[in-house]
């Protein structure tokens, strides 16, 4: 199916804007645009309660401190991931533990995870990375054994399902990225969703300062509630996370839209899957199984030929009109901060065990499969680019054939 759009803003962005200016910001309704958006998209995901956060770290940080992770915890992430996913746990003073991943999806598995389980253990945050789900059924089976939290980082992850489910309902909570790069986008922004009451309950507190006033579903304290020289503003420690009322008016236009702007990243995923047919022996595409629906943020396939580098396929690639290649994320735990343990001082939370674990070989697989990913864009709002893009592919491969 053809997605018939020409670019990425084109829908009541530009209205829910002036919506919001006109209201010259005023604060005694509360907030309308951010009510709204995260109405409207708790009800897209067929969940009962949608937060908004300024962005996507700060969604998996609140939701750590909600559940009361502490310092000496330990969390269980991936090392093959943007930063976020590990900086969180260091975020609520927390140690996090890297999982290794599977050698075909690139993901977290349970396999993975039981082998990281300590009796520190608390919870487990699991990517679905370029737009694909880990496994969740066994994982899940691995949380209610030991009782830790599960947070899905979805923040490449918009629409993708899992065994008929939709992504983002599958753990305790879910977390979805609004930065520029992400399927629907108002420039930063995150979202938060769960069907848990006491943990939506918490986790506004946390995105709100600890107002008294703040809920599950309400976002923001009103005039009516703070009018009382007697009144208590803040029942627990909080951050100030909340999204702009600019921010939820684009996020909401694009929600709006999101079936068309995710619809087009899988056509070109699809475009980019039929390039490389033939040359799967040593140009690897992810791999998605049939109960699994990827929302593809990009197209990763790995490069395992012993005689083209990485750097000379994409070297070709441009060479031959190709857009240009995305490496992987250098893996974090080999990251100077955690090398030099730069942590602001949560260094001083991590065990000596932990931080000593910290080195090359922790992760062999992903180890390896960092060094050969090449990871192609698939946000291309006109159709013909990425058609152009997926011949470019075709022809380098033939070129080195
Ligand atoms: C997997 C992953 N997790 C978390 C984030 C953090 O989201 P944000 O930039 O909105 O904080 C991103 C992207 O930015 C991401 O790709």
């Amino acid at each position: 199916m053809s997605h018939d759009i020409t670019k990425r803003i084109y829908g009541n962005e530009l209205n829910y804007l002036k919506e919001v200016l006109d209201s010259e910001f005023k604060s005694s309704e509360g907030s309308t645009m951010m009510r709204r958006f995260e109405e409207a998209f708790a009800k897209r995901f067929e969940v009962k309660y949608a937060i908004s956060f300024v962005n996507g770290t700060a969604t998996m940080h609140a939701a750590l401190e909600a559940w009361g992770i502490r310092p000496g915890d330990e969390v269980i992430v991936p090392p093959l991931t943007m930063s976020a996913t590990a900086f969180v746990v260091l975020q609520a003073n927390a140690t996090p533990v890297f999982a290794d991943v599977d050698p075909e999806t690139f993901l977290i598995s349970a396999a993975s995870i039981q082998s990281s389980i300590t009796p520190k253990t608390r919870a487990i945050i699991t990517v679905a990375l370029y737009g694909l789900s880990p496994d969740m059924d066994p994982i899940m089976d691995l949380a209610n054994k030991y009782n830790l939290l599960v947070i899905e980082d979805n923040a490449q992850s918009f629409l993708s399902t899992y065994k008929g489910h939709m992504v983002g309902t599958l753990a305790h909570c879910a977390s979805f990225s609004f930065q520029s790069s992400k399927h629907i986008t108002s420039g930063e922004g995150g979202i938060m969703i769960t069907n848990d009451l006491d943990l939506a309950e918490r986790m506004r507190k946390v995105q709100s300062l600890g107002y008294a006033g703040v809920s599950a579903t309400k976002g923001k304290i009103t005039k009516r509630d703070i009018q009382d020289p007697n009144y208590s503003r803040h029942v627990t420690m909080g951050w100030n996370y909340r999204m702009s009322e600019l921010c939820c008016a684009v996020a909401l236009a694009q929600l709006e839209n999101i079936d068309e702007l995710v619809g087009r990243r899988v056509e070109i995923a699809k475009l980019f899957e039929k390039a490389c047919k033939g040359y799967e022996k040593w140009f690897i595409p992810q791999k998605v199984d049939s109960d699994y629906g990827n929302s593809f943020w990009t197209w990763v396939a790995r490069i395992t030929h012993p005689n083209i580098s990485w750097y000379q396929f994409r070297d070709r690639f441009v060479e031959l009109g190709g857009d240009g290649v995305y490496a992987a994320w250098k893996l974090t735990y080999l990251e100077p901060m955690f090398q030099e343990m730069n942590l602001l001082g949560r260094e001083s939370f991590i065990s000596t065990e932990n931080k000593s674990k910290y080195q090359r070989g922790l992760c062999p697989i992903a180890e390896q499969l960092q060094q050969q990913l090449m990871q192609f864009k698939t946000n291309y709002w006109n159709l013909a680019e990425g058609k152009k893009q997926a011949e470019v592919l075709t022809k380098t491969l033939v070129s080195f054939s």
